[in-house]
């Protein structure tokens, strides 16, 4: 651990699962008979608008139930009393890395709480549902949308991660099954350049191979322990 300075960690659905928020591979992982695959596509919106605006309007709506759990506030402990540079890259569109304190956060699948405009690109902050056909404040079409990555776009962000995956000296994954790319390639990259990597999962995701050390057990478990483990150096 003392040659560890710069650190990025990767967190899943399953960081979450713990607080409630249903992952998608799982045995819930299933809305209303639709794969996640078939709702979060630009064509979806464009074909069905209702449908999609929906499905993320009852996620929204479910973050008013749900609490960060010992997962999420033991990385907020480490991004409050890492010295070194760390970056906690998301896929999850939920809240509870910023709620239980995490500042050093980037979203890279978007943020049920932020809608976009499609035609201009503006973005504000969203907590209602979201009816299609909204206008957006910025140029006045009626076209704001959830502000998250739909499959066949380009996340968020990729410039910055791929420079803190450069610098990394430690790549943790937190509960992600390692099916999406292109955050599923980010053990790859973090090992070419030169990283340790540590995968902490309920079970061997699909890239399990990659990862120098896998633990495997609920994040509540695992990941309280692991921070521990690097504050004490
Ligand atoms: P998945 O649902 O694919 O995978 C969740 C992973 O978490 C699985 O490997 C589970 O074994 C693990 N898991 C479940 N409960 C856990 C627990 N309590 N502790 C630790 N691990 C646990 O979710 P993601 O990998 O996040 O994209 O999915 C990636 C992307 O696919 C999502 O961001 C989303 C989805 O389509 C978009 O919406 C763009």
């Amino acid at each position: 651990m003392a040659s560890i300075r710069n650190i990025v960690i990767l967190t899943g659905a399953g960081i979450s699962a713990e607080s409630g928020v249903a992952t998608f591979r799982g045995p819930d992982g299933l809305w209303e008979g639709h794969r996640v695959e078939d709702v979060c596509t630009p064509e979806a919106i464009a074909r069905d608008p209702g449908l999609v605006h929906q499905f993320y309007d009852m996620r929204r709506a479910k973050l008013g139930e749900v609490q960060p759990n010992p997962a999420h506030h033991a990385l907020a402990k480490l991004d409050a009393e890492w010295r070194g540079e760390l970056l906690i890259v998301t896929q999850n569109v939920d809240d509870l890395h910023e709620r239980a304190g995490a500042r050093r956060t980037l979203h890279m699948h978007g943020e049920l709480l932020s809608a976009l405009c499609a035609r201009c690109g503006a973005r504000r902050p969203w907590r209602e549902a979201m009816p299609p056909g909204q206008a957006c404040g910025a140029c006045g079409m009626e076209a704001l949308r959830p502000d998250i990555v739909f499959f066949g776009e380009v996340p968020y962000r990729m410039d910055e991660i791929e420079v803190a995956l450069a610098q990394a000296d430690l790549f943790v994954s937190i509960g992600t099954s390692g099916a999406v790319y292109p955050a599923a390639g980010f053990v790859q990259l973090a090992n070419h350049y030169g990283a340790q990597t540590l995968e902490l999962n309920l079970e061997p995701s699909e890239g399990s191979h990659w990862f120098d050390e896998s633990r495997m057990g609920p994040a509540g478990v695992l990941v309280p322990a692991w921070v521990d483990e690097v504050l004490a150096g």
